[in-house]
């Protein structure tokens, strides 16, 4: 191990939106964060170095890209996905967020309807309805503790003539699911039949745990390519989610066009110069950080499995196939989704992100950050163990 994931780093007042909002956001100040999807790593050294070197030169005016920036992304997802991307595909976004919100506008009219697949990344839901478009929602399904895709359903939401994009989530946020090439390859036959877009949000592309694979969906067809518009960014992967430099990867050239266009303003797709040196400095140097990150998340991982199951055995982890973010089933416990939150907060003094933030699906769930020091993560489960016996009907020890 080069890198020492268990060094604890202090991030109060940093300006950091999971350790220095929790008084705005959760109504208690000393609490424990385990919300929010960023991670209390530093990142890669070479991303550290390269920021330095933008900081020294001490000039930040407007930027342009170069050659390395591009091939550093298409390398990485050459070698790590099996996908040749091409240069000209590529359209930089600082946030994948805003660039959801332009791609809704992009590609729909008001009125249009958009497929969700609740419970799902909560931002899905707003840039839907804030656009003025109709959300439709094909939920998951939790069989045997495990999210499947019900595709009756979802062959019936896209087949309205009214449907237009499928905003997908894969590897999905916040169940942990990396679909597999048959489950792409339904969801791609069934956009084709219908003529609805599939935009894939794959931010979480990188965090796969063993024993599964992220396909990229563009990547399994020139058709579904055809079809596709791909979201990708170095910010999940390498923790650079504050420094907003992402991708959207459009193979169809009418498609791009359509998106320029929507963006409406000229040199509209620029990145700061911290974003740029360390989206680079990221994918050419960081792939070795990032397998030790993996181990280190498969011990977190296997660490809150067992704790639930030998201390709070009430309470079910789903396992996840990949992100560092634990989808956990309360429901047992009997709570209202209010008396869930209110518990963790006053009486665990811990902030988790609520399971009905991610839709009507996700009441009685909550979703733990594990990608933490272990002792900030064994912290946090203690503290969800006392509030949980703090309830009338305790768990016994
Ligand atoms: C599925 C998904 N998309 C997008 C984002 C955020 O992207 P960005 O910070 O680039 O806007 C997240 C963050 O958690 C996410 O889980």
């Amino acid at each position: 191990m080069t890198y020492d994931f268990d060094h604890v780093i202090n991030r109060l007042n940093t300006n950091s939106l999971k350790w220095d909002a929790l008084e705005e956001r959760f109504g208690a100040k000393n609490i424990l964060p385990l919300w929010v999807a960023d991670m209390d790593f530093r990142a890669p050294d070479a991303v550290i170095q390269a920021l330095h070197h933008v900081a020294e030169h001490g000039v930040f005016g407007y930027t342009v890209r170069p050659d390395s920036f591009y091939e550093s992304l298409i390398d990485w997802f050459e070698r790590k996905h099996k996908w040749k991307i091409e240069k000209d595909w590529m359209i930089v976004s600082p946030g994948v967020v805003p660039a959801l919100s332009l791609l809704v506008q992009a590609f729909t009219e008001p009125g249009d309807k958009i497929v969700i697949q609740s419970p799902v990344y909560h931002p899905f839901f707003y840039v839907v309805n804030q656009n003025e478009r109709e959300l439709v929602d094909n939920p998951l399904v939790l069989t045997d503790n495990k999210y499947e895709i019900d595709f009756e359903d979802l062959e019936e939401k896209l087949s309205d003539e009214r449907c237009k994009l499928f905003i997908f989530c894969s590897p999905h946020n916040p169940v942990g699911r990396v679909w597999t090439k048959e489950e792409l390859r339904k969801v791609g036959e069934l956009c084709r039949k219908h003529n609805v877009l599939i935009l894939s949000d794959e931010i979480h592309c990188d965090l796969i745990f063993k024993g599964h694979t992220h396909i990229p969906f563009a990547s399994l067809s020139d058709e579904f390519a055809d079809i596709s518009i791909t979201c990708v960014a170095p910010s999940k992967t390498f923790n650079l989610a504050g420094l907003q430099s992402s991708a959207v990867i459009i193979p169809n050239e009418k498609l791009r066009k359509q998106y320029k266009d929507a963006l409406r303003i000229e040199d509209g797709d620029m990145l700061n110069p911290f974003a740029i040196a360390a989206f680079e400095a990221a994918y050419t140097e960081g792939e070795q950080w990032l397998d030790e990150l993996m181990d280190y998340l498969e011990k977190n991982l296997h660490y809150l499995t067992t704790f639930f199951q030998n201390e709070i055995p009430q309470v079910t982890v789903i396992q996840p196939e990949g992100t560092y973010l634990i989808w956990v089933d309360f429901r047992k416990l009997g709570l209202t989704e209010k008396g869930l939150e209110e518990l963790l907060i006053s009486k665990g003094e811990v902030a988790v992100n609520q399971g009905y933030i991610f839709g009507k699906t996700g009441e009685g769930f909550v979703r733990i950050n594990i990608a933490c020091p272990q002792s900030t993560l064994k912290e946090g489960l203690k503290r969800i163990k006392k509030a949980i016996q703090s309830i009338k009907d305790p768990v016994s020890d």
